[in-house]
């Protein structure tokens, strides 16, 4: 666990704009990140969703909240859920909404957080499927296994790990979800390898995540506040899209693409919420 505050200029995650602080804007140096800006923003995100597992109950009742169950997901499923798990909820889309989860599947959620998709999936593929959930913030997973404990979910695991080294073995799993967590990964041609790697010949994946039309200015790139609440690491959408095909997926789709702040009249109106599916072919 990340015991140790990283650094101590970070602000909160917040669901709307995370920035743009007096020294966000107009940088136009390089957008190269260093190996050692890396590894503050792994701390980085460690530490904030270690901090908003511990919070996820305060979260749940705070009601001057914009919380991310309400924008994405159906009265229905937010019923279903431990306010723990919407507490937690930090997602950019509702991609267990869309997938079409099939009973006896097995599923696995990249970046589970306190679980929520997990949770989703499991009712849907119900007690013959699987679903494993796949976090790198032992308070996450924490949070996540007391969750499961109060659905008396028994058909979801969780386990620690990276999403660039998936802990799962080659051609096993149906569905690959996620929801906002590849925008957290400079390595994102390593996750969709892994990706790839894990699906059984005719699987598919449902992502929601953070996007951008255009580039972002370098210094949003290397803002560690910025990467935690899933813009810094944003790919250009072209470009992510490039990177799926490459990577050898098949039919690929964008389900839906929708500006994450209209009313911006900065950088930040570049940002999209993308929900994109694919599949690996048979
Ligand atoms: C924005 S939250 C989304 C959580 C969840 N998908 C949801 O919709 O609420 C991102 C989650 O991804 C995890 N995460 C970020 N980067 C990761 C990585 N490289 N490998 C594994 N987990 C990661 C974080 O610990 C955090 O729980």
């Amino acid at each position: 666990m990340t015991t140790n505050k990283p650094f101590g200029t970070l602000t909160p995650i917040s669901e709307e704009a995370a920035c743009c602080g007096d020294d966000c804007c107009g940088d136009s140096g390089s957008s190269e990140i260093t190996h050692e800006q890396l590894e503050t923003i792994t701390a980085a995100v460690q530490y904030q969703y270690g901090s908003l597992a511990s919070n996820a109950a305060e979260r749940a009742a705070d009601s001057t909240r914009v919380k991310a169950t309400d924008k994405f997901y159906s009265e229905d499923q937010r019923d279903a859920l431990p306010d723990e798990a919407a507490g937690a909820s930090a997602g950019c889309g509702n991609p267990v909404g869309i997938a079409d989860a099939q009973l006896g599947e097995t599923v696995l959620d990249l970046g589970s957080g306190g679980g929520i998709d997990c949770f989703l999936a499991a009712k849907e593929v119900g007690p013959d499927g699987y679903v494993i959930g796949i976090d790198m913030t032992p308070r996450m997973l924490e949070l996540a296994q007391k969750n499961a404990e109060k659905l008396g979910t028994e058909n979801v695991v969780f386990k620690l790990g990276h999403i660039e080294s998936i802990p799962q073995a080659d051609n096993t799993v149906d569905l690959v979800i996620s929801n906002c967590v590849i925008a957290l990964s400079e390595q994102k041609g390593r996750v969709f390898s892994e990706i790839y790697r894990i699906l059984k010949p005719g699987g598919r994946f449902v992502i929601s995540d953070m996007v951008t039309s255009e580039a972002l200015p370098a210094v949003v790139q290397k803002s560690a506040t910025e990467w935690v609440a899933c813009v810094g690491g944003a790919a250009v959408m072209s470009e992510y899209l490039k990177l799926v095909e490459s990577t050898g997926f098949s039919t690929i789709e964008v389900v839906k693409e929708e500006r994450s702040r209209p009313e911006a009249i900065d950088w930040q109106q570049n940002l999209i919420n993308l929900t994109l599916r694919a599949s690996k072919p048979s």
